[in-house]
């Protein structure tokens, strides 16, 4: 199965996870994709897509996805697979991880599966976007506050994607 990581990044958090995710994955270099300099049509290429945004502004996406979304959304993405992941900041607790869910809403439609939800019971907050009950659209990612965290978290959500 051929995998293409696509992140959205600010400050460098989301784009140190990807390539985490990535070795974790035997994903290589070539296949990681900043979609700020990525045109959305590359996402064809493969079966499964690893889709990350930090949030931003008031539980907005990363600025940086919006042209390329628009692009993904355009595109017939039935068949493949998409697993979502995202970073934020737990005390942003009306929006926490919201980016995560706008992606989810808005390529929903597109034909694609989702995989790699993950459990919403360890997380503290109050809203978010990336919630669907008992379960989180994807793996949420707290580098401000808990990034004690995230190793384990990383171990756990990728051998769930590759399974
Ligand atoms: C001005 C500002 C607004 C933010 N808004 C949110 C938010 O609404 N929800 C959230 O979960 N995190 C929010 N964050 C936290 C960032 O998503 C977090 O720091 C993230 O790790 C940044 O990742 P990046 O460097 O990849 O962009 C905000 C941070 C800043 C500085």
């Amino acid at each position: 199965m051929k995998t293409g990581i696509y992140y959205g990044s600010a400050t460098g958090t989301t784009a140190e996870i990807a390539r985490r995710i990535a070795s974790m994955t035997g994903v290589s270099d070539a296949d990681i994709h900043d979609v700020a300099d990525t045109a959305p049509h590359t996402a064809g290429d493969y079966d499964l897509l690893i889709l990350g945004s930090s949030t931003w502004g008031n539980g907005e996406l990363e600025d940086d996805w919006y042209d390329f979304l628009d692009g993904l959304r355009a595109l017939d993405l039935t068949g493949k697979k998409i697993a979502l992941f995202g970073c934020g900041d737990e005390t942003m607790s009306d929006t926490f991880c919201n980016a995560v869910g706008i992606l989810y809403d808005r390529l929903k439609d597109t034909g694609a599966t989702f995989i790699g939800e993950f459990p919403a019971d360890e997380y503290h907050f109050d809203k978010s976007a990336a919630s669907d009950g008992a379960v989180m659209r994807g793996l949420l990612l707290d580098e401000v506050n808990h990034p004690e965290l995230t190793t384990a978290r990383l171990r756990r959500w990728t051998e769930l994607i590759k399974s």
